[in-house]
């Protein structure tokens, strides 16, 4: 056994059986006692509602923390997101730009406010207005020379983010920092705004998707097949485990 770069999605990814996730929990926390594997969550939470679920579920202390849908990383439990990253996320961006085009449509819905960051712009939005809506502001948001990309999950969460952040490109800023091979990374997730996660670096990196995985998400593996992104059978974290022994990371 060797150490390895672990990243795991939170909602319905890692979160969502409490008896596999303890199961799970003590798998990695004693393989990063053994052999210092590192632990990353990447969810499109807030810190503020991470804070939440953390406490909720009792989730191991994360080596680091890639939150706000990939837009703010968080090192070695900093209170303050990594300078490095938000400076190559602040070319091109102008949050109040993207809410002047975002106030022409009606079907869009803001998000709560901790929900709102520095450089995420968030709404609901139903699944039937999104058909016609996302190309529609995408190419207003284009048109007025935005840098920005579009992150539709679950049927209902819109987030607008720089075109340079995702969760995807998050991981391999730490991937670098950290110095782990594609062959020891591994990245797990359920919905759409993971897909990233599996589409950017390189086809040897190892790819989880649990059981359970979102339509949007499942669509995507089926059009992008890859020897290195394996679909699990069990769900949540006990999908995740089976995964991690499918690829010989974990006995
Ligand atoms: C989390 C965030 C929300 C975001 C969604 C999808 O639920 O709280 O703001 O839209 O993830 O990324
Ligand atoms: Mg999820």
């Amino acid at each position: 056994m060797a150490k390895f770069l672990f990243v795991t999605d939170l909602d319905n990814t890692l979160v969502g059986d409490d008896q596999a996730l303890v199961e799970l929990n003590d798998r990695l926390h004693q393989h990063r006692q053994q052999y210092g594997t590192k632990i990353v969550y990447a969810t499109g939470r807030s810190p503020i509602l991470y804070q939440q679920l953390q406490a909720e579920k009792n989730l191991l202390e994360p080596d680091a923390l890639i939150l706000a849908v990939g837009t703010e990383i968080y090192i070695n439990g900093n209170d303050s997101f990594d300078p490095t990253w938000a400076e190559k996320l602040s070319e091109g961006w102008d949050r109040n730009l993207v809410l002047s085009i975002t106030d022409k449509f009606p079907q869009l819905q803001l998000q709560p406010n901790s929900e709102q960051r520095p450089f995420k712009v968030s709404f609901f939005l139903t699944q039937e207005a999104a058909v016609f809506v996302l190309p529609l502001l995408k190419s207003e948001l284009l048109q007025s020379g935005l840098n920005i990309k579009l992150i539709y999950s679950s049927g209902i969460d819109l987030d607008i983010v720089p075109d340079r952040s995702d969760k995807g490109q998050a991981v391999q800023f730490l991937r670098q920092k950290w110095q782990f091979v594609a062959q020891k990374t591994v990245v797990c997730g359920d919905s759409g705004n993971d897909i990233a996660l599996f589409a950017t670096g390189s086809n040897e990196q190892r790819g989880i998707i649990v059981g359970n995985a979102r339509p949007e998400l499942l669509e995507w593996h089926a059009r992008h097949p890859a020897d290195h992104r394996y679909l699990a059978k069990n769900f949540y974290a006990g999908g995740i485990l089976e995964g991690l022994q499918y690829f010989g990371l974990i006995e």
